[in-house]
């Protein structure tokens, strides 16, 4: 049985001492949670501080990114063993904004002040091996923009990003990896997804972990699903049977909107 993964992309969110008084607000929501792992993924200054904050409880938390390199002249980048020393146990990799790919319009990002967000499918399976070898869990973020979905390419979008981000990982390294089903016109425009169309999208991710590793791979491979989840529809979601879990960026902002939620995915029984 795959656990959901209920994680909150708090994005730039949120300052150290609200960050803080979130997880304190949060941690009676949650204590008596089962059956569903819990995820915050505040801005990288305050990841050590929430990490202080959540020990004694289930809640994990994640960084929003990671450089493949240990340590160097990177100016601006964290590694996955800095993340860990910060109290990391996870990382968002690839997310359509990373890559430079907005649900919102960005009149601001375009031409070459946007060139700060450029993750490449081969930058994102850098990522992820580094993550994999420093023993951080990486959260794939892949997903097709409203231009590749109208044009019929949302399946082949995912699998070839899925393929890629895989690219040099062994079948052995599999089970930990957590794939994010981000259709890029749904992420914070309040557009969701149907949910029968996700749960399809997400198996046609897992048919390609499955196609890369072979089917026991793909049977244990999480996928979430991220794009505008919020409590009223964050049931139906997570009830379809391909979907492990959601990552969740606006509706995680708020401890009683995230912890209900995470209450849909123990009422799920996915
Ligand atoms: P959203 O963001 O829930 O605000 O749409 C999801 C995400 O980008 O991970």
């Amino acid at each position: 049985m795959r656990i959901p993964l209920i994680a909150g992309n708090w994005k730039m969110h949120k300052t150290i001492g609200e960050a803080v008084a979130f997880v304190n607000e949060l941690k009676p929501l949650v204590q008596s949670a089962s059956n569903v792992e819990i995820l915050l993924c505040p801005i990288f200054t305050a990841l050590a501080a929430v990490s202080e904050a959540a020990v004694g409880t289930s809640i994990r938390v994640g960084a929003q990114d990671v450089f493949w390199k240990e340590s160097g002249a990177y100016t601006g980048e964290l590694s996955a063993p800095m993340l860990k020393d910060a109290g990391c146990t996870h990382v968002v990799i690839g997310h359509s904004e990373r890559r430079g790919r907005f649900g919102v319009p960005e009149p601001d990002l375009a031409g070459d002040a946007g060139l700060v967000f450029g993750d490449t499918d081969a930058a994102v399976n850098r990522k992820l091996v580094a993550a994999l070898q420093h023993g951080l869990v990486p959260i794939v973020c892949v997903g097709e923009t409203l231009a590749e979905r109208q044009a019929g390419r949302t399946d082949a979008v995912v699998q070839a990003q899925t393929r890629a981000a895989l690219e040099n990982v062994a079948a052995a390294d599999a089970a930990p990896l957590v794939f994010a089903y981000e259709p890029v016109w749904a992420i914070g425009t309040g557009e969701t997804c149907d949910a029968d169309e996700a749960d399809r999208v997400c198996g046609v991710i897992r048919g390609a972990v499955s196609t890369a590793f072979g089917e026991a791979s793909g049977a244990i491979v999480r996928v979430q699903y991220g794009g505008s989840v919020k409590p009223d529809n964050a049931a139906e979601l997570l009830g379809k049977p391909n979907i492990d879990g959601a990552l969740v960026g606006g509706a995680s902002l708020k401890a009683d909107s995230f912890a209900a939620i995470i209450q849909a995915a123990q009422s799920s029984g996915a």
